[in-house]
Parts: structure tokens; sequence; C-alpha cells
């Protein structure tokens, strides 16, 4: 059981360099099951969510050659099975999209209910709902997913009655190789939603409208072997950014796509952080108090919920009080106890915290609860006067690559260490 191990207080410098975005590997890799080639895909995060889509996918029947530190070639031709072993598959939320690729090649899937970070019910309903607007039957009995469709889906019109990112991205798969034209209406807009419509895309597919809330995708009959880059992580750059404003300092962001940081840059500038943007990188500065401020999580463009634990951070640092709504997710506070251990002053009610600025937090041993919330404990222990320890790190390693080697080539004092087997025992407790 590894833990971080941070003496905070100092402020960060330096250059870190932004790896392919998660959310988007995590589709694009169950996406070649659908291409009848080899398919190679680069700027691959390594990060364990990665390691274990990839091991899915190889023990299925499918061939996985390295062929550099980020990129793979994967080769799904010989796979034949559309069952998956109940095993990893339920540790992992972007399992559904072996739903939707397995479905769209084979006609038929069956596939655990997925797993991933807690923030109360996570539905897949309008998955199902897509599906079967598509000709599947689909049940879920057994802690599996059984879809059929007795042979080739059939395309059709889709709309999603909240704004999924996974729902989008599914129906997306299983519509590729479907007869005729499928339309998702109230489509998310994300940037992975892209992406995974521009590897499709480039593999011989034909999608139309993604980035806007109507996506049209005319099924093809086959999609063929091609080479693909993955965008830069909004998140992660983010969550970078979240830790300039909170520790201080300045830090030059790169390999990143500025514009979909442009939410998160606006509210860092409201707090009175500076950001410069380049063709591909940022550069944040903060070496003045940071102002209050509102947020409030919404579907892309909005401000997304996978950077509201670190932004409460760096608002504890502010002067004054901040208001911070979740729109997304009905329960994604759980990390605010740990913060007040560290002497933040948060109250929350419902889908609002209110977040008293304290200006100063002090070191503490805590724990990550999940993955964002993981990234926001260490980003507290970076802005902490003192020594913080963070444990269940393993959830912050689903997400971040290298996290403690950028964040020390930004002068952080930040360690990977082994904690002792009683200290692991009392973490799994509860
Ligand atoms: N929802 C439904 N029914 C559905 C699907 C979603 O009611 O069938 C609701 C959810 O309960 C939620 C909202 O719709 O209230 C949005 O959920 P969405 O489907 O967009 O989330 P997701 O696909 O399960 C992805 C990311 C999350 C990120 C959300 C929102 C992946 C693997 N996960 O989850 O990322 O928070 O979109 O942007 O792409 C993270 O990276 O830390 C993470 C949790």
């Amino acid at each position: 059981m590894t833990k971080y191990v941070i003496q905070g207080g100092r402020p960060l410098h330096g250059t870190v360099e932004i790896s392919g975005a998660k959310n988007a590997a995590v589709a694009i890799i169950p996406a070649a099951i659908l291409v009848d080639g080899v398919c190679r895909i680069e700027n691959i995060p390594q990060i364990s969510d990665v390691t274990l889509i990839l091991s899915i996918l190889q023990e299925m029947g499918a061939s996985v050659r390295t062929v550099n530190r980020t990129t793979m070639e994967v080769d799904c031709s010989c796979i034949r099975n559309s069952r998956l072993a109940e095993g990893p598959a339920r540790r992992l939320r972007a399992s559904y999209y072996l739903i939707g690729a397995l479905l769209g090649r084979f006609g038929s899937a069956e596939v655990p209910m997925p797993g991933g970070c807690d923030f109360g019910g996570r539905p897949i309903d309008q998955h199902i709902k897509g599906f079967m607007a598509m000709g599947a039957q689909v049940d879920v009995n057994g802690g599996y997913v059984h879809a059929n469709a007795g042979g080739r889906l059939r395309g059709s019109q889709v709309y999603l009655d909240v704004v999924s990112v996974g729902a989008t991205m599914n129906i997306m798969l299983a519509a590729a190789l479907a007869e005729g034209m499928t339309v998702i209406e109230n489509a998310a807009r994300e940037p992975h939603v892209v992406d995974l419509a521009n590897f499709l895309n480039s593999m011989g597919a034909n999608i139309m409208g993604a980035g806007t809330d109507v996506i049209k995708i005319r099924g093809v009959s086959r999609l063929g072997g091609g080479s693909y880059t993955i965008i830069p992580d909004q998140i992660e750059a983010g969550t970078y950014m979240a830790a300039v404003a909170a520790a201080g300092g300045e830090a030059r962001i790169e390999n990143v796509i500025p514009k979909h940081l442009e939410c998160i840059t606006a509210k860092l500038q409201e707090m009175g952080v500076e950001v410069e943007e380049e063709d591909d990188a940022v550069i944040v500065r903060r070496t003045g108090p940071l102002n209050r401020t509102n947020i409030k999580t919404m579907p892309y463009p909005g401000f997304p919920t996978d950077m509201q634990p670190q932004m409460a951070v760096a608002l504890c640092m502010a002067q004054g009080t901040s208001l911070l709504t979740e729109g997304v997710w009905d329960n994604r506070y759980r990390y605010v106890g740990e913060l007040r251990r560290m002497g933040a002053q948060i109250q929350v009610d419902g889908k609002i915290a209110v977040i008293e600025g304290v200006g100063r937090l002090s070191g503490a041993k805590i724990q990550a609860c999940d993955l964002r919330a993981g990234a926001a404990m260490v980003i507290a222990g970076l802005a902490a006067q003192g020594a913080t320890e963070v444990s269940r790190v393993y959830h912050i390693e689903r997400g971040y690559e290298d996290i403690v080697r950028k964040l020390s080539g930004l002068g952080a004092d930040i360690r990977a260490v082994v904690a002792p087997e009683e200290e692991a025992a009392e973490e799994n407790v509860g």
C-alpha cells in the first residue's frame, strides 16, 4: 500500500508535460474492437485504468504491441467472444464502453456492471435506452448487462434525457457499424466525445456533429486499421493549474489544448491567478492573494465536475466565502471531511458547499476517497504548512500518470513511500 508524503508550503516552479486524456483513452482503446485491423494509438497515458482496459482486451484475445512508452498497436480482429469474464471489468467505470463496442461488432454483449468512483447512484439507463432503440434486447441480471440484437444493429433516433458523456460515446460505438443512420440528440459535447468520433472517423466511420448536441452516425459496413493520437488530458492540466493557484508560484503546463481549459482559466483569473495561453501550453502564475468566487459544475463547455474537488482546495486558500454547486453528481463531497482535518471550513448542504476561505491549511494524515478527490488531497498537501500523508493513492494512480515525478519537477517535496503493513490494514477499515 503506497502513500504520498508531502512537505507543503512551498510554491511550485517549473514545467510539466500533460499526458493523453484518460477519459478519451478508456473509450478509444475499446473502440478498437470495432476495427478490422491494427489500430496504432499514440499519446496513451500510463495510468492503471488504461492498464486494466488493455488487459481486459488481451484476455479476450486481442493482440497489444507496445511500440514505445505512449504508443500501442491494438489488433482486436482475433476476438471471437462477446462475453467478458467477471474479474477486472467490475473495477472500472469505462468497462461500459465494451457493451457498445461488442454489441456493434457481434450483435451481442455480456459485460459485468461497471464499477468506478462512488458519487452516489451511477445509472446506465441512457446507454441501455440507446441500445434498445437500435434493436437490442437488454437486461441486467446476475451482475451482468446482457444485450442481444440477434444480428446487426439498426440506426435510430435517440434523445438523451440527461446529458451523459458515457451514453453519448457508447451509443456512438454501437452505431458506427449499424445499418443506417443514428441520431443522438441532447448529446454530450466534451472534448473526449469529439476525440472518440475523430478516432472512429479516422478508421473509416461516418460521424458528424461531435462537439455539438446533435451527433449523426451513418453506419458503415467495416472499419479498417489506422493511426490516431489521443488529445491531451483537460483535467490533468486543470489539476496542475489548480495546484499552482493553491500553492502559489509559476508553472508552464505543456502539451495542452488551451481552448479545452477556458472554463478553468476563466475561474482562476477571477480568483486573481494569471494565465497566459500559448499554442499548446499555458503559463499559470500566482503571486498575490486569491479572491473568492462561485463555481457551478456543468456538462462541457461548463465548468467540469472532475475539477470540483481540486478547486475546492484553491478556494480554501482564498479570502472570503465561496459557493460551489455540484451540477452533475449527487454526492461528490465525500472528501470534505479530510480537508476539515487540515483546518478547512466547509459546510455541505446537498449539492452546495460553502467554503470559508481560511488562507492557510495545516498538514495532516488524510485519505484519497476517489480519483479527483485524491488529486485534491495532494494539492492540499502542497499548499499546507507542514507534513501531509495521503493514503489510498491507488485511486489517484488510476488517472494521473507519474504525479509524484511531475510534481517533483515543479519543485514540490513529495515522495511515494510504501506504508508498513499495519498502516495498510488500518486504511482498509471501513
Ligand atoms: N446519468 C444517468 N443515466 C445514464 C448515464 C448518466 O442518469 O445512463 C447521469 C449520471 O448519474 C450523472 C450525469 O448523468 O448525474 C452525467 O453522467 P455521465 O454519464 O456524463 O458520466 P460518466 O460517463 O459515468 C464520465 C467520466 C467521469 C465524469 C463524467 C461527467 C469517464 C470514464 N468518466 O462519467 O469522470 O465525471 O463523465 O463529466 O469518462 C473522472 O474522470 O474522475 C470521472 C469520474
